[in-house]
């Protein structure tokens, strides 16, 4: 998803904002711009590729200036160009902007600018805001009255930061994120913390429809009715020092690794906000659980755990279905909302549905400065650190822990998870990385098409690990409930097929032994994910035995996630950024 930076610094900022933007790199794009400002005039570079790539062909932490501002863009509104790269000048060149997000009612802005005069060289949505506030300062001379006169025209969801010719950089943000950062030498406006961590740990997150306007000396902010506002100093407590891939080859193998600690990490909370959060549930007349991707699975796991264990009704719903679905939506509710990144737009606009039904909202988000965490009533964070790999993997088990101790204060600890004993089954798991490396070189050269099967809470780690396998390694991989094999996926199974069979000896075993027999008769090749061995498997992953049967998907997922990994790296895929995918979905 598209990364903003500004800085207005003492020294040259370009440098910065190059880092800044490398540091933002895992969100996702495909171009990258900076501007600065130098002797009153703004340059622009920009073009397509990663930003090491632009910034060699282009110079881009060569440009002089004190101030500037830079850009990755996920295209949404006109095609990968150049000339749809951000930053976006006006038609003077004395404004430049970068913008997140979606201008709907761009298409009537751009007719209405463009009979004034205004040229427009792109085709997205940012290039309206520079000529509107290009026709606004014009107008007033006034960049106050200029961004308000501006944000009053636009629709949609943005956050955008532009640069005036006299020093000045300016930034608004409606529903989506913008923080300002503070050390003695600079001032940031950034999308992400991450965008100037290195720099400072002192940050000012600015609300829906405020408008900052910064200069060296100090910011100002108002809301979009021009009244100040003010907005405290946070200090970031976010472990910047995670964000490298040390020993590794690639972010996502060093966080699958990484999961040994951090699903510990993921039941540390406080009291008071566990409990804030467990009384809530155990006051709901209804919960629902939302989340999308994997943490929509997440969502499947924990209501599959609350139902079975309070044996009180969960529902979980995907967060891009709710607006349809939330009809039972009301006073009574408790919403969960389940997100690594607490940034992702359809999460974010369920649960603003949710509220406005009356609904309270609960969240579990890995990054605690994110809009889900601050807007819920009781958010409790998995801390997971920095998860750069744009697939989620230890974001997900992380997610799942922290459903296992919710349910099991719930419960008086009927699922009985415990951190340590789980964490050496899943260090036991990764320690057989390599074997499910030659499984993959073994299986994989002729196959098109994977499936997984699984019952109950295996089911779940079925859509899991196929989604992991599609987005990392390229490849058709499907979950299925293994009991819907015969109404109709069996017509899909021949020895074209390699089908997981997620098996543990639980009460699911004897029919999922009959799903896979029924697979086996058509000639698929069958990969058994169980601890207990049998001769039907083609190749066997032997997962420990856990002692209750609710505790499988912690250790099935690991060799799907390694697989997927593995695969990725065999199909010639860049398992970290896999393609037209951004980490932080904030566009619905
Ligand atoms: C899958 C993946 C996505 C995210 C989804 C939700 O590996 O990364 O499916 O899970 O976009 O993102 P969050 O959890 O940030 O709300």
């Amino acid at each position: 998803m598209c990364s903003i930076i500004g800085i207005i610094g003492k020294n040259f900022v370009a440098p910065a904002l190059v880092e800044s933007l490398k540091r933002m790199e895992y969100r996702g794009y495909d171009s990258v711009g900076v501007a600065t400002l130098s002797t009153n005039r703004i340059s622009v570079r920009k073009g397509i590729g990663k930003v090491n790539q632009v910034n060699s062909n282009l110079n881009l932490a060569e440009m002089e200036g004190l101030v500037g501002i830079g850009h990755t863009r996920w295209a949404t509104h006109g095609g990968v160009t150049d000339y749809n790269a951000h930053p976006h000048p006006c038609c003077s060149g004395d404004i430049a902007v970068v913008h997140n997000g979606i201008i709907e009612n761009y298409l009537q802005l751009k007719e209405e600018l463009v009979s004034k005069g205004h040229l427009f060289r792109s085709e997205t949505d940012t290039e309206v805001i520079a000529h509107l506030l290009e026709d606004q300062y014009n107008a007033s001379r006034d960049i106050k009255v200029a961004m308000m006169g501006t944000v009053n025209q636009l629709e949609g969801s943005y956050a955008f930061v532009a640069m005036f010719a006299n020093g000045t950089l300016a930034c608004a943000r409606l529903d989506e994120p913008l923080v300002i950062g503070i050390s003695d030498n600079a001032y940031y406006a950034s999308s992400d913390v991450l965008g100037f961590l290195q720099y400072t740990d002192q940050a000012m997150f600015l609300d829906n429809r405020d408008i900052a306007i910064m200069d060296i000396t100090g910011t100002c902010i108002f809301n979009f009715g021009g009244e100040s506002v003010t907005r405290s100093v946070t200090k970031v407590a976010w472990e910047l020092a995670d964000a490298n891939k040390g020993e590794f080859a690639h972010y996502t193998i060093k966080e699958i690794f990484e999961q040994r600690i951090s699903i510990k990490a993921a039941t540390y909370q406080e009291e008071h906000k566990i409990k804030a959060f467990c009384d809530a549930i155990v006051a709901a007349g209804k919960i629902v659980v939302t989340g999308s991707g994997t943490s929509y699975h997440t969502s499947l796991i924990t209501s599959m755990l609350g139902a079975r264990v309070m044996k009180k009704r969960f529902e979980p719903v995907m967060a891009s279905e709710f607006k349809y679905n939330m009809d039972s939506v009301d006073k009574d509710t408790v919403v969960i909302a389940i997100s690594q990144s607490g940034e992702t737009a359809d999460v974010l606009s369920a649960t603003k549905l949710a509220r406005a039904a009356g609904a309270k909202i609960l969240s579990i988000v890995n990054v605690p400065t994110s809009s889900l965490a601050r807007t819920a009533d009781v958010s409790l964070g998995i801390n997971s650190g920095p998860e750069i790999g744009v697939a989620a993997t230890k974001s997900f088990t992380g997610q799942v822990s922290l459903a296992y101790a919710i349910v099991d204060r719930l419960s008086g600890g009927k699922v009985g998870f415990e951190r340590d004993v789980v964490s050496d089954k899943i260090t036991k798991m990764l320690g057989g990385s390599a074997g499910i490396e030659r499984l993959v070189n073994m299986t994989m050269p002729k196959v098109n098409d994977i499936y997984l099967l699984g019952r109950s809470i295996h089911f779940p780690i079925a859509l899991e690990g196929a989604l992991k396998m599609k987005e990392l390694a390229y490849v058709h991989a499907e979950g299925i409930a293994a009991g819907e094999l015969k109404h109709g996926p069996l017509a899909l199974m021949d020895k074209n097929a390699v089908v997981f069979v997620l098996n543990a000896d639980d009460k699911t075993y004897s029919d999922t032994l009959s799903s896979a027999h029924e697979v086996k008769a058509r000639g698929a090749k069958i990969i058994g994910i169980s601890n207990v061995s049998n001769d039907i498997y083609d190749a066997m992953i032997e997962i420990p035995k856990m002692d209750n049967e609710l505790l499988y998907p912690l250790v099935e997922i690991i060799p799907l996630q390694l697989f997927s990994y593995y695969l990725a790296l065999h199909n010639n895929a860049d398992p970290d950024f896999p393609r037209n995918l951004a980490k932080s979905v904030t566009v619905s």
